[in-house]
C-alpha cells in the first residue's frame, strides 16, 4: 500500500486503536491550527498516505476511516497479518495494556518504522525485550514522548548545554495519573534535559487514576548532585505537568504541559540595597503543540534520510526502568 502525491514517494501509514491520540483530539479542530494527533500529523504532512487502520470498535473504526479518508479497516491487528499488507510505518495507539501484542504483531509486518505511543508497554522487561526485537530486526522505533519534538525543549536544551541560564540549582517538577502514565513523561523530560538521575527518597505514593499506576513523589539526583524534587497533584482535581528550572542567572517554568513557559532572571533589587532578585519575567506560549509535527518530520527524514531520531526506545526503557523502581520503592513504604 504505497501512494504518490507532490511528485515524491509517500510513506504508507497503519494506525493501531483509533482513540483520542490516534485522531479524536484533532476532531472539530480547524484544519489551521497544528495536530495533536498521529492522524492529524501524518495527514496535514502531505508526505505520508493514511492506508489503513485497527480497531475493535466498530462504529469508532468506521467513523475514524470516514473522518480521516481511510480506506480500509481492520478489528484486530492480527488480521492485518493474516491478510498480508505491508506499510511503511506502523502508529501503535491502542491502550497500553495492548501495546506489548500490537508492537510484536506490528514487527512481524516489517515496516520500516513503528511510532508508538508511552509507555511502550506496562513492565520494563517487556519493553526490554521489544525495544531488542526492533534492534535485531532492523526496524526502528520512536516512541511519542512528545516533548522530545518541542522545539522549545530542543532549544532549551542547547541553552543549558551552552550555559545561557547560568549554573543549574534543583528542579522542581509537580505531575499526576501515574507513575508510568505521566510520570514516564516527567523523567524522561529530565533525561534529556539534566542527564542521568538517581533516586534518594521515595514518598508516599496516591491511587489517582490507573488502579495499577500509582502517582509516587520522588527525590531524585542528577550525577552532579542537584536535586530534583517531583512532587504529586491529585488526577481527581486537574490535570497538572509542570515543571521548573532553578539556575543561577534566573527561573524557568513550565506550565500547561509545555503550552507556557514562564522565564524570570535576575536583576538589582530594588528595595534592598546589594540584593539580587528575580524579575517579573514574562509568560511566553510554548511550542508544544508543535511536537507532533515535529515528530512525523523525524520520522519522515529518519526513514528517507537516516535522521537520528529524537525519542528512541532505548531512551524510552530508561524512563520507565526509573518508573519501575520508584513504583518498586514506594510499595516498601
Ligand atoms: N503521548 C501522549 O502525550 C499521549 C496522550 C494520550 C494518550 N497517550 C497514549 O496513547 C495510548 C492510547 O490512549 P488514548 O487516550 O488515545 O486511548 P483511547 O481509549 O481514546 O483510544 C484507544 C483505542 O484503542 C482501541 N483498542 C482497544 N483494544 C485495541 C486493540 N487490541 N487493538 C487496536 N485498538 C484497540 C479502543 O477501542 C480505543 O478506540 C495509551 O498508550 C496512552 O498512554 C499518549
Amino acid at each position: 500500500m504505497t501512494g504518490a502525491c507532490f511528485d515524491m514517494p509517500q510513506l504508507s501509514v497503519l494506525i493501531v486503536g483509533c482513540g483520542n491520540i490516534a485522531g479524536a483530539f484533532d476532531l472539530g479542530r480547524p484544519a489551521s491550527e497544528l495536530p495533536y494527533t498521529h492522524a492529524g500529523a501524518f495527514k496535514r504532512d502531505g508526505r505520508f498516505s493514511l492506508d489503513a487502520c485497527v480497531e475493535p470498535d466498530e462504529k469508532r473504526r468506521l467513523a475514524f476511516m470516514d473522518a480521516w479518508g481511510i480506506s480500509t479497516g481492520f478489528s484486530s491487528i492480527d488480521d492485518v497479518a493474516d491478510a498480508g499488507y505491508h506499510f511503511d510505518i506502523i502508529s501503535i495507539c491502542s491502550p497500553t495494556p495492548c501495546h506489548a501484542h500490537d508492537l510484536e504483531t506490528a514487527l512481524s509486518l516489517k515496516p520500516k518504522l513503528i511510532f508508538c505511543e508511552k509507555p511502550v508497554t506496562t513492565s520494563v522487561l517487556e519493553t526490554e525485550r521489544l525495544v531488542e526485537k526492533c534492534r535485531k530486526s532492523n526496524i526502528l522505533l520512536t516512541v511519542n514522548y512528545s516533548r522530545r519534538f518541542d522545539p522549545y525543549i530542543v532549544k532549551l536544551k542547547a541553552d543549558i548545554e551552552a550555559g545561557r541560564w547560568g549554573q543549574l540549582r534543583s528542579v522542581v517538577g509537580i505531575y499526576n495519573k501515574g507513575i508510568l502514565n505521566n510520570g514516564s513523561h516527567m523523567l524522561d523530560l529530565l533525561h534529556l534535559l539534566v542527564g542521568q538521575i538517581k533516586i534518594v527518597k521515595v514518598g508516599q505514593p496516591i491511587q489517582d487514576f490507573f488502579p495499577d499506576d500509582p502517582t509516587v513523589p520522588v527525590w531524585l539526583e542528577t550525577s552532579q548532585g542537584i536535586p530534583v524534587h517531583i512532587v504529586s497533584g491529585h488526577a481527581g482535581d486537574f490535570a497538572i505537568f509542570e515543571l521548573q528550572l532553578v539556575f543561577s542567572l534566573g527561573v524557568l517554568t513550565m506550565e500547561d504541559g509545555g503550552m507556557f513557559w514562564r522565564e524570570r532572571r535576575t536583576i538589582n533589587s530594588t528595595t534592598f540595597k546589594g540584593y539580587r532578585m528575580l524579575d517579573e519575567g514574562i509568560r511566553r506560549a510554548g511550542e508544544y503543540p508543535a511536537a507532533m509535527s515535529k515528530a512525523v518530520d523525524n520520522i519522515y527524514r529518519s526513514i528517507t534520510q537516516g535522521a537520528t531520531l529524537a525519542s528512541t526506545g532505548e531512551s524510552s526503557l530508561a524512563a520507565q526502568k526509573l518508573c519501575e523502581q520508584v513504583k518498586e520503592f514506594s510499595i516498601t513504604l
